[in-house]
């Protein structure tokens, strides 16, 4: 059997994206294992979970967008993700900006997740920002990560309705619901090598369902894995 894809994360809090991404990995729906956690924070709830697992763990302080703590940090991270012969990056829940040694090492091999309908609402409040422009669908899209915030060629989309009196937690609570669906997928169908990008587009060969519709949530493309 060939070798299992390998999985580098990169987490910044309490890591329930990592934990789908994990228990898909342990019950074989995806076939890859995450091989590494790195986080920023040592107190990250991430770290807890990876150890939890079994799964090495790393801490890098980053510092404030480009200075030399960050591009040190940068480095750091190259060399980590070397060491550990990571195939694919997952960003899950990372708050910070993901330097540009990374992704070039890794060029489409990038992964976010972002809890909204991308390109709206990038940056930290997602969900918060939605809610105050009165949106009435809302989301989350999990993305190959170019050197901008929550930016570059989109995987898979899950849209999220809104209902009367929602405020930022409760929408946020039903869109990481979506998160965990669709990040695990994504990372599967990576793992199965079917993902490519063209002309900032990304294609999934053998083709996917074109949606999964589920009590008013659309996700699109569809779920195929278990
Ligand atoms: C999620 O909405 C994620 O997309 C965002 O932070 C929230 C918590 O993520 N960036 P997690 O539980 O740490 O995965």
């Amino acid at each position: 059997m060939a070798d299992k894809l390998r999985i580098g994360a990169f987490a910044s809090g309490g890591g329930s994206n990592l934990q789908a991404i994990i228990d898909g990995c342990e019950d074989a729906r995806i076939d890859a294992e995450v091989v590494v956690l790195i986080a920023n924070k040592a107190s990250a709830g991430a770290m807890e979970r990876a150890a939890r697992h079994g799964i090495a763990t790393e801490r890098v302080r980053v510092g404030k967008d480009l200075t030399d703590e960050f591009f040190a940090a940068d480095e750091q991270h190259v060399k980590l993700l070397a060491d550990y012969c990571v195939d694919l990056v997952v960003m899950a829940g990372y708050m910070r900006r993901i330097g540009i040694g990374v992704l070039n090492a890794y060029h489409h091999r990038v992964m976010n997740i972002h809890p909204a309908l991308l390109p709206s609402f990038p940056g930290a409040h997602g969900q918060r920002d939605a809610v105050k422009k009165g949106v009435k669908v809302a989301g989350c899209t999990v993305h190959f990560a170019d050197e901008e915030f929550d930016r570059g060629p989109i995987i898979i989309q899950a849209a999220v309705p809104l209902v009367a009196g929602d405020d930022e937690d409760a929408l946020g609570g039903r869109i990481l619901k979506q998160e965990h669906r669709v990040y695990p997928q994504a990372v599967q169908w990576f793992a199965q090598g079917r993902l490519t990008v063209e002309d900032y587009k990304v294609r999934i060969e053998p083709a996917a369902p074109a949606f999964t519709s589920e009590d008013g949530v659309i996700i699109s493309p569809g779920l195929d894995m278990a």
